[in-house]
């Protein structure tokens, strides 16, 4: 079967763990194609809330295959809590989670490079969940990192050594002070704990299972708009978070992707710095902040909001070819009389537009807004098209005709069982 792709389609946090989580019974295989701990992607089910920063979101799914795939940059320490953190829920996790040898490895030295230079940057900051992303990354593409696979090598203790004396000497001349004694004894008991989980080459389970007509389905992580090449650059993360980046992450050939699941709330968050056009920074901002508890789920910062932006919606959808969109956190715009949806940018010379500039992170672009009535009613309950409100299906026909495809998934709460579907998915 082919690969079906699931991602955001803004600056994250879209809502993706939860539409894996629904979807995964559909699937036999999950996997996860670049990014890492930045990532928090929450699951809400039987009166639990749980976060997940590395592990697929298809792992409450008994029966569902996991993995971890090449692209992904993962921190040891962080996947130990993780897997200690589901102890409770009686997971056969050495079963049904496998790592490819071929991911990064997340040393703690990277993430002092990640808050050394954000340090240095000062206001201009990415605003980097310092997760140490961006280091890993940058050692990966200089041909310098470790990987999953290293650990069982005899002589990892050297090459972990020869690269965080690499580092130590980039920190000195950020002249950035640290102590790395309980960070490394962490990492190293960690990373015998990695050991006794499934290793593998991930990149032939994956074919395996496309020629086997196995279900698969590739989980992103971040958002279409914090891409590394199509994003607000310089604000952005540091992988393709786009569907182009499940065939390098996994090891798909183009030819094997299905169907690409766009996940996108009924308005804007962002977390971090960066362009944001239809921010808004006074009380309906707020109250949006509030009604949608837009916290961030890896580090906790209130997320900056705004309405919906179509322009960028479209740009996204464009790059990664979506076939199928779904619309998150309708419920949060129940408290609104009037929603407003940005169709396109006033440029500083007047000039109007519906592309994203190129200098989009350098100059400031006006929203134009039309302005569509609010339902301002609760939508507690529905599960069937045709019971939300009018003026809800009125702002659904509004973004499907800018949009040009149909919106057939809407979730109208953090819980697994809240979603509205139309018809069929894939
Ligand atoms: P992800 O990174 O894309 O998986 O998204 P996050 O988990 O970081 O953030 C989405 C937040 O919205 C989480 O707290 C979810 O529990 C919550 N959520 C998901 N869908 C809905 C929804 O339809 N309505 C509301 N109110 N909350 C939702
Ligand atoms: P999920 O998968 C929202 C943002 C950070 C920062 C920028 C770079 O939960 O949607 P990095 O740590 O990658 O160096 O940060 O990207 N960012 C996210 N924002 N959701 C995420 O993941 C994010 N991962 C990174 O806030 O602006
Ligand atoms: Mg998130």
């Amino acid at each position: 079967m082919a690969v079906d792709v699931l991602l955001g389609l803004q600056w994250g946090d879209e809502g993706k763990g939860k539409i894996v989580d629904v979807l995964a019974p559909r699937y036999q295989v999950v996997a996860r194609f670049q990014g890492g701990p930045n990532a928090g992607h929450t699951l809400e089910f039987d009166g639990f809330k749980h976060v997940l920063h590395q592990i697929p979101s298809g792992i409450f799914r008994q029966e569902v295959q996991n993995i971890i795939g090449n692209g992904v940059v993962l921190d040891p320490i962080i996947f130990k809590k993780e897997i200690e953190g589901l102890a409770h829920f009686n997971l056969d996790l050495k079963k049904n989670l496998e790592i490819s040898k071929k991911a990064s490895i997340i040393l703690p030295t990277h993430r002092l490079l990640d808050a050394a230079y954000e340090l240095a940057k000062g206001k201009e900051k990415i605003g980097s969940t310092l997760k140490g992303i961006g280091p890993t990354y940058t050692d990966k593409i200089s041909r310098q990192g470790l990987r999953v696979g290293d650990m069982i090598s005899p002589n990892f203790p050297e090459k972990y050594k020869a690269l965080v004396d690499r580092h130590k000497a980039i920190l000195d001349v950020y002249k950035y002070e640290y102590d790395l004694t309980e960070a490394e004894a962490a990492f190293f008991e960690a990373v015998e704990f990695m050991k006794q989980f499934a290793l593998v080459d991930s990149e032939y389970s994956v074919n395996n299972a496309i020629n086997l007509g196995k279900t698969i389905l590739a989980e992103g992580a971040q958002g279409s708009l914090l891409d590394v090449d199509f994003g607000s650059y310089p604000f952005v993360t540091s992988s393709n978070t786009i569907s182009a980046g499940a065939c390098t992450g996994l090891g798909v050939a183009p030819k094997n992707i299905g169907e690409v699941f766009g996940i996108f709330k009924a308005y804007a968050t962002r977390v971090g710095s960066g362009p944001f056009p239809t921010e808004l920074e006074d009380e309906v901002g707020e109250s949006m902040r509030q009604e949608g508890r837009e916290f961030g789920s890896t580090t906790g910062r209130p997320r900056r909001c705004g309405w919906i932006d179509l322009p960028a919606l479209k740009y996204a959808m464009m790059i990664n070819g979506v076939t199928q969109l779904i619309m998150m956190k309708a419920d949060v715009l129940n408290i609104f009389e009037e929603i407003l949806v940005c169709t396109a940018y006033e440029m500083p010379d007047g000039t109007v537009t519906d592309h994203i500039p190129f200098e989009i992170t350098d100059i400031k672009v006006k929203p134009i807004y039309a302005s569509l009535p609010g339902w301002h009613c609760s939508l507690e309950g529905m599960r069937d098209f045709n019971e939300l409100p009018a003026e809800l299906t009125n702002y659904i026909a509004f973004l499907e005709k800018y949009l040009n495809l149909p919106i057939n998934f809407i979730s109208t709460g953090p819980d697994r069982e809240a979603c509205v579907l139309r018809g069929s998915l894939a």
